[in-house]
């Protein structure tokens, strides 16, 4: 049966995990900043792992652009695959401008990992305002494509019974 390739089921699940820590962090910064030296700790590493989800993401667009996606869906099946397509497509957009518009519209520099000084754009207050305005109005688009996203996964595998869920998991040995 067709399946991602191991590197994209990797990247996704990994993705997965960061985007839940990334979202956990600013809403559970006081619980978070016990641990990381309080809020600003909570921030540097809500910053990092983003920058992080970028950098994977563009090496999981270029994974694709190589291997493409599997055809999972029976291709008779024309209007679900237009609409999973727009789904992910969105989902990408998504990884791909949160971060950019938290790199934006930082005023302060970014201590990435607690190791690498980047410093912060040169941009106007206006700039600044508009992407902080997007950060934090898109998320909660992103909330509502993930749970859209793993709702859908979860009608696929328990409900129609077919192999879209198996197409992104480790395959089981045997
Ligand atoms: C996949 C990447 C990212 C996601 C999903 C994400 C998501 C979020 C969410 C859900 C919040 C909470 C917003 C609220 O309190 O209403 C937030 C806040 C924030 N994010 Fe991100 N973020 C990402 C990447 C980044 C990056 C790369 C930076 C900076 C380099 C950044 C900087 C910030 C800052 C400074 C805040 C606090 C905003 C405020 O003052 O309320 N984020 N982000
Ligand atoms: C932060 C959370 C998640 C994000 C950002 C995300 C993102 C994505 C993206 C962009 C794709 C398209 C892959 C491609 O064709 O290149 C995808 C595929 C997939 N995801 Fe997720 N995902 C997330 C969580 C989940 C969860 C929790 C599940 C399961 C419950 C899941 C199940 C799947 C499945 C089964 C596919 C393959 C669907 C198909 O090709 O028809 N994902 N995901």
């Amino acid at each position: 049966m067709a399946r991602y390739s191991n590197s994209q089921i990797a990247l996704h699940w990994l993705t997965a995990v960061l985007i839940g820590l990334i979202i956990a962090l600013p809403y559970g910064r006081d619980f978070f900043g016990d641990f990381l030296g309080g809020t600003g700790g909570v921030f540097v590493l809500h910053k990092s792992l983003g920058l992080a989800v970028l950098a994977l993401t563009v090496l999981r667009l270029l994974v694709r652009a190589r291997h493409g996606a599997p055809q999972i869906l029976p291709p008779d099946a024309v209007w679900q695959q237009r609409a999973a397509k727009a789904g992910h497509a969105l989902l990408y957009l998504l990884l791909v401008l949160m971060p950019l518009s938290g790199l934006l519209f930082g005023k302060r520099p970014l201590e990435l990992f607690w190791l690498i000084p980047l410093e912060p754009l040169p941009l106007s207050d206006t700039t600044r305002a508009a992407a902080k305005w997007f950060h934090v109005t898109a998320q909660w688009l992103l909330f509502a494509m993930i749970l859209g996203h793993a709702l859908m996964a979860l009608v696929h595998h328990y409900g129609k019974r077919d192999g879209v869920l198996a197409a992104m998991l480790p395959a089981a040995r045997g």
